[in-house]
């Protein structure tokens, strides 16, 4: 059996973790799902969700991926040859949403660009949705956009070309380069931010809590898929990573850093972007609200508006956001990728080359449907769906699984406190085996009877029947298909030198 590639440095994998979870979810998605879900009071379901779910399943991903050592399915069959398909599920739900994340990284790109001269003119809705997207009916496709698919030709060039290099020479370096430098930029833009006139009205708005929703299922779930998405878990990406751990690594300190600087990077987000609302809202004389974009336009609607309406440097600003969301976005997109084209490697026994071409052309054709006129629509239902029904659920039913079936809590939870700075305690097992169960599995139904209830924004039943819901069972369709195919005789032999020490 080929040596399994490593990290160089422990630096090197937690930069390439954090690299993964910061992304768009944190500038793109964080701010308007808080803002749509109660504001301030959005805190408490994500909090909540953060601390009972997404650390403690971080710990228990990175613990997978160290001790059976394989993408997400073939650490899976190893756990237990009946849940390979588990693996494959995630896996799909990675392949679905590389190929929409790709486009917004390629808007980002586009907006850069605008910037430098405000392109977008005075009117920043009709030109992203009239002159840039050029959108057209929900349902129909329409014709390709060149504005679009110019840009993530480069965003699949880029990516492609740093998972053809390997976890050390490509992954590593990239994030090494990109993440230093997102964190200035962004830094910059943030105390930009906060020093404009009004900046207090925007983060009032955002901090101050709406608690009527509060005990809407809909929120619980969007704060669970948030922190899901956000984090990077439940979607194959943090097994596969922590793979590449070479076999004296710790994992609980680890996940802890990875977990709290993305989220500390969230707030800093939904800080920044509020801060600039409340200045544009002050200089045009209407409340926050009133500026404040519902959904996927916050981002490119409202900052070009902010942008217009800067005192100086109005460029830079926009350099500094656009540019952020673009590397922001590439370092979680090449982790996103990385899960498929480890998942083909391990099943398939093809080079990296080969799993890249094959696993990274095929989402770079599909991820054309979005690029054409109607994309935007694919898009939105595509993400809504693939969040509340896709990684929610997939992360719901590993921890029963594993927690309840499977019964392997105590032996990886000794894993990882052998190889990790600190341990973790009851906790841990409780958050999992119990508290996530039961909150997210309660939720998760009262959401379902819901979303079958009222069609997710408002489109027709026959639209979301396909991008949304087909998706959503689509994916898990794959998992079983791919996990007929049979493994190589050597492949599923947990490997004798992983620090399985007083575990099991
Ligand atoms: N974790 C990545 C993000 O937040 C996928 O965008």
């Amino acid at each position: 059996m080929s040596q399994r590639e490593q990290w160089g440095t422990r630096a090197g994998f937690v930069l390439a973790a954090i690299g993964s979870a910061v992304g768009l979810g944190n500038i793109w998605r964080f701010p308007y799902v808080a803002y749509e879900n109660g504001g301030g009071a959005f805190f408490l379901p994500y909090l909540f969700a953060l601390l009972t779910a997404g650390i403690p399943l971080l710990i228990m991903e990175f613990t997978l991926g160290h001790k059976y050592r394989g993408s997400a399915p073939l650490t899976y069959a190893r756990l237990n040859r009946k849940t390979e398909w588990i693996g494959w599920w995630q896996v799909a739900i990675a392949f679905v949403i590389s190929t929409y994340y790709a486009v917004i990284i390629a808007w980002a790109i586009s907006y850069t660009y605008f910037s430098f001269n405000q392109s977008w003119g005075e009117d920043a809705e009709g030109f992203l949705f009239g002159n840039y997207l050029q959108l057209g009916e929900v349902g129909s496709l329409g014709s390709l956009v060149p504005g679009v698919f110019y840009p993530l030709l480069l965003v699949w060039i880029v990516t492609l070309g740093v998972l053809f290099k390997g976890v050390k020479k490509g992954i590593e370096v990239a994030n090494r380069i990109f993440i230093p430098l997102l964190v200035i930029m962004f830094l910059m833009l943030v105390i930009r931010a906060v020093t404009l006139e009004g900046a207090a009205v925007g983060l009032d708005a955002f901090f101050r809590p709406d608690w009527t929703e509060i005990l809407s299922p809909g929120v619980w779930v969007a704060a669970y898929g948030q922190i899901f998405f956000s984090l990077s878990i439940a979607f194959a990406i943090m097994i596969t990573y922590s793979s590449y751990l070479p076999k004296k690594a710790d994992i609980n300190n680890n996940a802890f850093i990875t977990g709290f600087s993305n989220s500390g990077f969230e707030l800093l987000a939904g800080i920044g972007v509020f801060a600039a609302l409340g200045f544009m809202a002050t200089a045009s004389g209407v409340g926050v609200e009133e500026v404040a974009a519902a959904g996927i336009g916050l981002a490119f609607v409202v900052f070009p508006q902010i942008i217009n309406t800067f005192p100086g440097l109005n460029g830079l600003f926009g350099v500094l956001f656009f540019g952020s969301l673009v590397l922001a976005g590439l370092t979680s997109l090449i982790s996103i990728v990385e899960t498929y084209v480890a998942g083909l490697q391990d099943k398939f026994k093809i080079s990296r080359a080969k799993a890249v071409a094959f696993g990274g052309g095929l989402s770079a054709i599909l991820s054309l449907l979005y690029a054409t006129q109607g994309g935007l629509y694919l898009l939105d239902a595509a993400d809504y769906f693939i969040n509340q029904f896709g990684i929610a659920v997939a992360g719901l039913v590993s921890v029963i699984i594993v927690a309840w079936f499977l019964k392997k809590l105590p032996s990886l939870q000794s894993h990882a406190n052998n190889v990790s700075d600190f341990r973790t305690g009851l906790w841990w097992k409780v958050c999992l085996g119990v508290v996530t169960p039961l909150v997210l599995g309660f939720m998760g139904i009262q959401n379902l009877i819901n979303n079958i209830r009222e069609n997710y924004g408002d489109y027709p039943s026959s639209f979301l029947l396909y991008t949304g819901w087909g998706v959503a069972i689509g994916v898990v369709v794959i998992g079983f298909i791919f996990t007929a195919f049979k493994w190589d005789k050597n492949s599923l032999g947990v490997p004798t030198d992983s620090q399985s020490k007083g575990a099991e």
